[in-house]
């Protein structure tokens, strides 16, 4: 049961697909003020649970912490932030009374969710415009699974964004990019897709290619794909300010970026320098951007990653502008510490000031709109029209795309990837937490920086992470310049990588069908215990276990210097490690709490009882894999409906296969 409340004058963000009539009255649970500002108040009870949030901080079980959407540059994911790139205000309270709350509003919001009391969850905002949508339902997975309903469809990636992905900023030459296949393939090791980060453009200009060093880019591409791997190049949502730059010249031509409320093009400072933010939300503008991707999948390219596209603002001239003024205000330093302090927070503030997002307008059906009243849908449109212009340039054809920032609704249209973590094993755990509510909220393609992006990774940590990175389904190795190289071969260890990277295709069928299965039921790809046992106190209150697909379960070790890891067992299930050369070994353990040794090169996972899935031999890409080898594992007598499609056209008819041990 679904009931749509409407507070003021909302903002159509196209979050939700489905027509639902606007319901009178207040709602059912909760209080709610919407004078002026809006806020909505809630005791919860000793034993209520609240999921959701999609991209947030800390826990599957959000309580007991305050979030703040708000698409956010934020490279630092310490357990104090409260915003990352996403803003997913979808949550969902379960104990004695159960339900689901949608409050579809476009700017910053906060969810207290028993911080500054306990029992109390607030959510408020400043403005008194939006939809809420509150859904009844029989448990927590219900109420998601009627939310999912209503937000459409979630997108399909092609085949071979399922294989494994090397990526690091600071590739510059063909030579570092042959280098890394070279890599991969001398050490057979699996590789799919290497990504593109900032350095393959012209001075960090979109829809560029720098000649000097890439030349004949098609060539270039075809050379890759011939060795089974695809470039996925970065596009960044600031559009550099150069006089004869083609994209640059038709956007101010035609009007197609952010303005001022003067009516001049805004600027902000990001890497190419001063840039010009296209008005994605227009839809003229957004059309114009999109189909500037066609300058590169002319040339052959068939993935993009959008990046910086919060929008991130370095500085602004605004800013700068300020920032001299305070300098000189102080410049005599007559107030000592306090005109230093004064100094280093104007010169800290620059860098994603709420008065820049004050500054510029987007025109949307004639309508001037501040950005900050609009801020979390930005990087959701302008993955939105690149989405659309791939219709337009290969109407049947499939395109890998993510995005760093998003709002729900994106998920129809790409994935997303999480941001700039750390080389931290706390941050592997966070991976693991953040991947069920992500799906909760419609993202099923999502990854993070396996490994870590920011700081020196280890060789055991990577390992572990990647382990983890098998299941999701972005699987991408990242890290930032000026970190410690982290391409499974520099480690020595090739065989252990080689062991834990091939696992994700040996399984890639069961991973594909589940993900298949998922969008088209518009379910879950991956689940929290509590979703799936929910009378079982125990695994309810699991935060570092995940059922993925409908039949197995999965227990990465987060901790370094471990061999093994206790885990929790809802049911019985078979216990199967995958080690090299195409082993595993299988052993039946009971319902309970077991410790179970695992080793640094071996893939855990949990088959659940009286289940099954498939298995094929490990290949070199997605394209080699040869179903002919498939197998059955799992329990005598167990079924497995196995969903599959060509892989890359959008109108590819889902085969379903029984398979069966
Ligand atoms: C920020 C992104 O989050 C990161 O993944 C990327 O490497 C850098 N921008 C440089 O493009």
């Amino acid at each position: 049961m679904i009931r749509k409340y409407v507070f003021g004058r909302p903002f159509e963000t196209g979050a939700v697909e489905e027509q639902i009539g606007e319901t009178q009255g207040l709602p059912l649970y909760g209080e709610i003020h919407s004078e002026g500002s809006f806020l909505f108040r809630y005791v919860m009870r000793d034993g209520d649970a609240v999921y959701g949030l999609g991209e947030a901080n800390r826990g599957i079980n959000k309580r007991g912490y305050c979030y703040v959407s708000d698409c956010t540059d934020q490279p630092n994911h310490t357990e104090d932030k409260r915003s990352l790139y996403g803003a997913h205000n979808f949550i969902v309270v379960s104990g004695e009374e159960t339900f689901g709350l949608f409050f579809d509003y476009p700017s910053k919001m906060t969810f207290d969710i028993g911080y500054e009391k306990t029992e109390l969850m607030t959510v408020s905002c400043e403005r008194a415009d939006l939809y809420l949508y509150v859904i009844e339902g029989e448990s927590a997975y219900d109420v998601v699974r009627q939310f999912r309903k209503i937000i459409g469809r979630s997108y399909i990636p092609p085949k071979f964004a399922f294989g494994f992905g090397q990526s690091r900023w600071g590739y510059k030459t063909k030579e570092d990019f042959r280098n890394v296949a070279d890599g991969y393939r001398s050490n057979r090791i699996p590789l799919d897709l290497i990504y593109m980060d900032i350095d393959y453009m012209q001075d960090y200009k979109d829809f560029t290619v720098n000649e000097e060093e890439f030349s004949d880019f098609p060539a270039f591409v075809a050379e890759m794909k011939e060795r089974g791997i695809r470039l996925i190049p970065i596009i960044d949502a600031g559009v550099k300010v150069e006089e004869g730059y083609p994209v640059y010249d038709e956007g101010v031509r035609g009007g197609y970026f952010c303005k001022r409320k003067d009516g001049s093009d805004f600027t902000a400072s990001v890497w190419p320098g001063e840039t010009h933010f296209p008005d994605v939300l227009n839809e003229e503008a957004a059309n114009w951007f999109g189909d500037h991707y066609r300058s590169l999948t002319d040339q052959g390219i068939e993935g993009f990653w959008n990046d910086m596209n919060e929008p991130a603002i370095f500085y602004s001239q605004e800013g700068v502008r300020e920032l001299q003024q305070v300098i000189s205000s102080c410049q005599k330093m007559e107030r000592g510490m306090a005109d230093l302090h004064k100094i280093q927070q104007t010169a800290g503030g620059l860098a994603n000031a709420p008065a820049d997002y004050r500054r510029f307008y987007h025109s949307v059906n004639g309508q001037k709109i501040r950005h900050d009243l609009v801020h979390n849908l930005y990087g959701y449109h302008m993955t939105k029209a690149a989405a659309q212009a791939f219709g337009r340039i290969a109407p049947n054809r499939r395109f890998l795309l993510f995005s760093r920032a998003s709002y729900i609704g994106m998920h129809r249209y790409g994935g997303i990837w999480t941001g700039d973590n750390h080389s931290w094993w706390s941050h592997l755990l966070l991976n693991l937490k953040m991947l069920p509510s992500l799906n909760m909220c419609g993202f099923l393609y999502v990854g993070a920086d396996l490994g870590g992006f920011g700081a020196d990774t280890t060789k055991e940590l990577l390992l572990r992470w990647l382990a983890l990175g098998v299941f999701t389904p972005l699987m991408r190795d990242h890290s930032a310049i000026g970190t410690r190289d982290q391409e499974a071969y520099q480690f020595g260890d090739t065989e252990a990588f080689r062991s834990v990277i091939e696992t994700r295709y040996r399984l890639l069928p069961y991973l594909y069908s589940e993900y298949l299965k998922a969008v088209y039921s518009d379910d879950m790809y991956c689940r929290p215990l509590a979703f799936v046992y929910p009378e079982d106190a125990f695994a309810c209150g699991v935060e570092d276990q995940l059922i993925i697909g409908d039949e197995i379960m999965i227990a990465p070790v987060y901790t370094e210097n471990a061999r093994g890891r206790y885990v929790y067992l809802p049911e019985e299930m078979r216990f199967m490690k995958f080690m090299k050369d195409g082993c595993y070994t299988e052993q039946t353990l009971g319902q309970g709490h077991h410790y179970v040794e695992i080793a640094v090169d071996e893939v855990p996972l949990f088959i659940r009882a009286g289940r099954c899935i498939p298995l094929v031999d490990a290949a070199s890409c997605v394209d080699e894999i040869d179903m002919r080898t498939m197998k059955v594992i799992g329990y005598e007598g167990a079924r497995y409906e196995r969903y599959d499609d060509d892989g890359i056209h959008t109108d590819s008819q889902v085969t379903r296969t029984i398979e069966s041990l």
